[in-house]
């Protein structure tokens, strides 16, 4: 730390960590001080935009560089394991970006190695963190909806040549559930629970891994989660929590901070919009400035995206991969 400034790097100079960079600056106690990419024009392109201290083209020199406070991961799913490791051995502080890692036993290698070194390790589910999704929390506690009964989420869009090669590339993690559908899982556990059944079954893409994926949780409480993500079509991209007294719907693009909070009782086409505060930004700066608190209270788990939280997380994506037929080769190691 800098005086009152948490000082941040950034591993991996690609599209989300643009955002996530362009956000920082809307962290009154944060300044990004260092980047690192592989490739020395994208580096010089990333540093025109976002100017910091140091620039590397290694992604092991940011990790030791010892002005750095705390280190966003910001490569596919299937490096997340390595460079993670590579920052908590340096004894770094990480924010590392969603899917967490390719299976549930990397991440539990990687929160061990977090934990045994003392030092602050959390997944970016920045939906956790957004005005929204807190809105929707407080209404659940309070029992807005009665019991909830029924999760519907659905995510797709139709990918193009202009998306990135890593959605279907099996040994970056491609595939939809990991992407996107790992927001639907998010919010099914994240309102009702550890699901007591899964099913799921996908269709391939030419590639092998899932294009499309439909998932079914059941709670023996009576409660079911019906969860859905592609990469070939365009999708409402909407969450739907169902009630005894109610509904809510998390409008397009539900795990954003566009998304608005639509509340029905009893009548399902009279809806209620829930009024909640946007701040200017893509929405990466709630998860940033609460990285920031963290470290300033000096703690290595966040109170609110917890070590078992991540762990519940992967595990459950590990069970409906397993269901759907879905394997990485980091899963054969
Ligand atoms: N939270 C969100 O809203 C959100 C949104 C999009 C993506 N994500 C997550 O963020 C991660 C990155 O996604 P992205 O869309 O930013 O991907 P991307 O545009 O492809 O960028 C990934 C970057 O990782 C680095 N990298 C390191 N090893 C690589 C390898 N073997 N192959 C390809 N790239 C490699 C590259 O950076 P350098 O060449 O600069 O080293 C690359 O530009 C994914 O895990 C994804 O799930 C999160």
């Amino acid at each position: 730390m800098k005086g009152s400034k948490i000082r941040w790097g950034i591993l991996g100079c690609g599209r989300i960590a643009r955002k996530f960079a362009a956000d920082l600056r809307l962290v009154d106690d944060a300044e990004l001080t260092a980047i690192a990419s592989r490739n020395k024009e994208t580096l010089e392109l990333f540093a025109k935009d976002f100017p910091c201290k140091y620039q590397y083209n290694s992604y092991e020199a940011l990790a030791m560089n010892g002005e750095v406070d705390v280190i966003y991961i910001a490569t596919p799913h299937s490096h997340h394991y390595e460079h993670t490791m590579l920052c908590l051995n340096h004894d770094k502080a990480v924010l590392c970006e969603k899917a967490f890692a390719i299976n549930s036993r990397q991440a539990g290698e990687m929160i061990k190695n977090a934990k045994e070194r003392k030092v602050f390790l959390m997944e970016a589910l920045w939906t956790k963190f957004l005005p929204h999704y807190k809105k929707l929390q407080e209404l659940l506690q309070r029992k807005a909806l009665g019991d909830i009964k029924s999760v519907l989420v659905n995510f797709g869009f139709k990918t193009s040549d202009k998306s990135p090669q890593r959605l279907f590339n099996p040994l970056l993690g491609g595939g939809s559930l990991l992407d996107i559908g790992i927001y639907n899982v998010f919010i099914a556990i994240n309102v009702l629970g550890k699901p007591d059944l899964i099913e799921a079954t996908m269709i391939p893409s030419s590639t092998g891994v899932d294009e499309q994926i439909a998932v079914l949780f059941k709670y023996n409480n009576g409660a079911m989660a019906q969860l859905f993500s592609s990469f070939v079509t365009n999708l409402p991209t909407q969450a739907e929590i169902n009630g005894t007294e109610g509904c809510i719907t998390l409008t397009t693009r539900f795990y954003e901070p566009s998304a608005t909070i639509q509340l029905s009782k009893k009548i399902p086409y009279e809806r209620e919009v829930i009024a909640v505060e946007k701040e200017p930004g893509f929405g990466y700066h709630y998860e940033a400035r609460h990285v920031n608190e963290c470290l300033k209270k000096g703690l290595i788990e966040s109170p609110v995206m917890t070590h078992a939280d991540t762990l519940l997380l992967m595990e459950i994506l590990d069970t409906i991969r397993n269901k759907a037929r879905i394997e990485y080769p980091q899963d054969k190691l």
